[in-house]
């Protein structure tokens, strides 16, 4: 079901969006607002020094409503646009796109949004309206991978959607039929043996599903885990031998959602339990270590040290995704909280599994060298909040932990300043874990500038050598990548 919808560039209309609510809803105000078109620069304005050896592309998703939204906007529902910024020879060119989901361009040629979002999300459109399209919008909006050619938009409750290296919608992808249900956005690619492991969560039993796709892109093992209860899941882990899960109280509230509850709810007692199956194992193989409660969005990376699994990640002790119901008078939003660097372990001779805070900055978005996926890594990076009260889109600080020397560095991006994610471009020419620059996307919400932002890792505190000015406001988002030429 490989539908061929990129767009020629000699043929392409730049889309235009218009939404114009800002007012009326939580998750559309500052840098959340989206912005309404699709623009191209083949040399940006480049503040510092490119590096010679950064030669690729850095892509940003995030969700970019292209309509005045229907019902109660989370930031969740926007559809996904893509940002990218492509390095070479020390120059770099930018352009953004929409991605076209079956849902959008049904809703273009309507000219309206008439899918409703996650507030009211049973409430699906006519198909006589939306044709093929299907009931829930899968906008393609929280994350980008490569895996064996292919970059792959991703959204957790749906099918990746295959974008080409211009940024276009190729359409949405099955492995050849071979996955029916969804695809997490946070998979997790091993670069020794290029395979690709991922889940989806499901309302109904089997309520964890794992995949092992091969390096040439097959998707050669699903299985089927059962867990206690429906529970919204983000990430996971690979080790050198095992995949790993987190089980937490984000339980799905299926009965409560008809008569306007909210879709998930916090319920500590699920419990919180760290899973683990051989990478190729089977269910029968599944071992559940209990830890305290707790919840973890984003994971670093994990590993195995003797007979122990290393893992670490962002902790909160509840989390709220603020995704009230049409009906309800509340608008909380995603608060900007984040969580907290936190250890996990898990001991597989005793059984037992505990975790430990490393730190009490509050922070998101856990990145690693995803060279070193998989096997142990000492250089943590992460987006912190520290100013008071931060919205949602607030991030202001570049944050690295060397978990080796205990070192913690960061830099401060202003008092007007907000970044995105830390997303780690190895030096070809480097050896060490942090030879390498983070690249990351910065808005001033004074200027109403934004700019993608290159720091020599090794370096953070000096912040960025390069900062090269993308030509339009660059709206929060969700996740970014690296991807070198090559
Ligand atoms: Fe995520």
């Amino acid at each position: 079901m490989q539908a061929t919808r990129t767009k020629e560039r000699s043929t392409y209309m730049p889309l235009a969006g218009q939404v114009t609510n800002a007012e009326d809803q939580s998750d559309l105000t500052g840098n959340m607002f989206p912005i309404g078109a699709e623009v191209e620069s083949d040399k940006c304005e480049v503040i510092g020094e490119i590096p010679a050896a950064l030669h690729g592309s850095f892509v940003r998703n995030g969700p970019n409503p292209m309509f005045e939204p229907i019902s109660k906007y989370h930031m969740f529902d926007g559809d996904g646009m893509l940002h990218g910024v492509f390095f070479a020879d020390g120059k770099a060119s930018y352009r953004n796109r929409w991605i076209h989901s079956r849902a959008l361009d049904a809703e273009i040629g309507l000219g309206r949004a008439v899918y409703p979002g996650l507030s009211d999300v049973m409430n699906f459109p006519s198909p006589e309206l939306v044709g093929d399209a299907g009931p829930i919008k899968n906008p393609a909006n929280t994350h980008i991978v490569r895996h064996a050619g292919k970059l792959l938009a991703l959204w957790e409750q749906g099918l990746p959607t295959e974008i080409s290296p211009d940024l276009g919608t190729v359409g949405e992808w099955n492995f050849g039929g071979k996955l029916e249900g969804a695809m997490t956005a946070h998979p997790r690619i091993d670069p020794r043996t290029g395979e690709m492991f991922f889940f989806s969560y499901n309302f109904f039993a089997p309520y964890l599903k794992y995949y092992v796709v091969d390096a040439t892109g097959a998707l050669i093992r699903q299985v089927d885990i059962d867990m206690p209860a429906p529970v919204m899941m983000h990430d996971m882990l690979i080790t050198e031998d095992y995949a790993v899960f987190m089980d937490s109280p984000i339980v799905f509230n299926l009965e409560g959602m008809a008569t306007g509850e909210p879709m998930v709810q916090w319920r500590p007692d699920n419990g919180t339990r760290l899973g683990i199956i051989p990478r190729h194992g089977s269910a029968d193989e599944v071992r559940w270590f209990d830890v305290d409660t707790s919840h973890v969005q984003h994971f670093w990376n994990a590993w195995q040290e003797g007979n122990r699994i290393e893992l670490s990640g962002c902790r909160f002790e509840q989390i709220e995704f603020g995704i009230e119901a049409a009906s309800s008078d509340v608008d909380s939003g995603v608060g900007g909280v984040g969580g907290v660097p936190a250890r996990y372990w898990i001991d597989l001779d005793t059984g037992r599994a505990g975790s430990e805070f490393f730190d009490d900055i509050n922070g998101e978005f856990c990145r690693v060298n995803d060279d070193l996926t998989g096997v142990r890594t000492d250089c943590l990076y992460m987006s912190g909040f520290t100013r008071d009260n931060p919205g949602a889109a607030d991030f202001d600080t570049v944050v690295k932990y060397n978990r080796k020397t205990g070192d913690r560095s960061r830099w401060y991006a202003g008092a007007n300043g907000s970044i995105g994610e830390n997303v780690f471009a190895p030096d070809p020419n480097g050896s060490a874990e942090d030879d390498g620059w983070i690249i990351n996307s910065a808005h001033n919400s004074e200027s109403g500038l934004s700019e993608v932002i290159v720091l020599d890792a090794r370096d953070i505190e000096s912040g960025p050598i390069a900062r090269v000015q993308i030509p339009q406001r660059m709206p929060f988002g969700f996740h970014a990548n690296w991807f070198p030429a090559n």
